[in-house]
């Protein structure tokens, strides 16, 4: 086997928002490529690596990523030439020294995890191994349960929501194929029930509705009903999941509901119009419910919540191990979302996911919302083996694409998948007390 790279391309792309991303292929000596696509996010947490764009304002205004494409042909190609791909986590450590920041602004964030992905595909394709089979061996068998995001608001709207993300999470399925369909019927119930209600169904980036509702919490309700009105039980078939993404809306160490005119909250205040929705929904899961410099806040939200909820960090960690070693240490959340253009490289990656497990903590996949038609992070989120992921709604090719990838790993892995809920069901209202 010649698992040695021979070259390494790169082209401009567009991702779902039409901003231009970067596609890198990895061709080894053999003729086997790799080839992977970036994702970008929009609400990015202050300290997640940083991508690289031309700032030249006569091309898409300024995102244009030349720059980074050249970086991958020029600097990263010939550099990676005659490494061997099977050795992703001496690859990925090449990367990083020779991008030599702490943020991989000098290569961009985009183009190292472009060309990181790509070899990883590029190394299941020569051991002739499906991606997922690939990283996480013969025991990668647990489909993840999906969190869909059926109503975006905050920095994926424009709308009269401050919460970025509510979700739903069909974890009572009994397999990934009919935890889909649960997500699909709720989708499609909720279409129904906003248009009946005289609100608009135009949806944001993620693919959820995004409607002009009279509140927040208004979301939740209307998601219970879309669950019950397909026949489907809230909290034990489909529960609820949000992301406030609440960095967004963190003024001067307060919380400022401005778009709902829900007004200004402290960090205890905000935690505890959490801990009052999850008595009255059957939520399973919050993330990002404080914002990404609130560790104080964050220590009261968790000791509040963490006993009967999932407290995911993303924008708090930025799947960086420094920020996670820093809230397993003071129990800030009970959880992380992992996403791989955060960090840069898939060995970084892997490394704050081994991290999350040795501390007992779940872990999140995560989709950005700025996405293509790629499907690594189906494959990951098997090899991990974590059990979740978090891939948008239940329309726009860019989300659906990763749940088909599942279809068909379910589908290959025949008797041997498995699709197990990470929560304790059922729940009503989640919290106990
Ligand atoms: P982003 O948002 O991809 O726009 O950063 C996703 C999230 O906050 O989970
Ligand atoms: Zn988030």
């Amino acid at each position: 086997m010649n698992a040695l790279v021979k070259f390494v391309d790169a082209m401009e792309i567009l991702d779902s928002r039409g901003n231009p991303t970067l596609r890198v292929g990895v061709m080894l000596g053999d003729g086997t490529v790799g080839v992977a696509s970036v994702p970008s996010g929009a609400s990015t947490g202050r300290f997640e690596a940083r991508e690289l764009r031309d700032g030249d304002s006569s091309r898409y205004g300024g995102k244009g990523v030349r720059q980074a494409i050249s970086n991958v042909v020029q600097l990263i190609g010939p550099r990676l030439h005659g490494q061997d791909v099977s050795r992703q986590a001496e690859i990925d450590q090449l990367l990083v020294h020779l991008d030599g920041t702490p943020d991989r602004s000098r290569l961009g964030a985009n183009a190292i995890v472009g060309v990181s992905m790509a070899v990883a595909r590029a190394a299941a394709a020569a051991a002739g191994l499906p991606l997922y089979a690939h990283l996480g061996g013969p025991a990668a068998c647990r489909l993840p349960v999906p969190m869909m995001n059926v109503i975006n608001g905050g920095g994926h709207a424009d709308n009269t929501l401050d919460f970025q993300e509510f979700m739903i999470v069909p974890h009572g399925a009994p397999s990934f194929a009919e935890a889909l369909r649960y997500g699909v019927e709720t989708f499609h119930a909720l279409k129904a029930i906003l248009k009946s209600r005289g609100f608009r169904t135009a949806v944001g980036d993620e693919g959820g509705f995004a409607p002009d509702l009279g509140s927040n919490e208004e979301a939740c309700e209307l998601i219970v009903d879309a669950i019950r009105s397909t026949g489907l039980e809230p909290g034990t078939d489909v529960s609820l999941a949000l992301d406030p993404a609440a960095s967004a809306f963190a003024v001067g160490g307060r919380y400022d509901l401005v778009r709902s005119g829900g007004g200004p909250k402290t960090a205890s205040q905000l935690t505890e119009l959490y801990r009052s929705w999850a008595h009255a929904y059957p939520i399973v899961s919050i993330e990002d419910g404080l914002g990404d410099q609130d560790w104080e806040g964050f220590r009261e939200h968790t000791d509040m919540l963490g006993a009967d909820l999932q407290i995911v960090g993303d924008d708090l960690y930025v799947t960086n191990t420094q920020f996670l070693a820093r809230g397993i240490k003071e129990r800030a959340t009970n959880a992380a979302l992992i996403k791989l253009n955060q960090i840069g490289t898939v060995t970084e990656t892997e490394e704050a996911i081994a991290m999350c497990r040795s501390a007992g903590w779940n872990y999140v996949i995560s989709h950005r919302s700025g996405e293509t038609e790629d499907t690594f992070i189906a494959d990951f989120a098997v090899a991990m083996g974590g059990g979740q992921i978090k891939t948008g709604s239940l329309c726009r090719s860019e989300r659906i694409a990763k749940y088909n990838r599942l279809l068909e790993i379910e589908r290959e892995l025949g008797p041997r998948a498995s699709y197990v809920s990470p929560f304790n069901s059922p729940r009503r209202g989640s919290l106990r007390s």
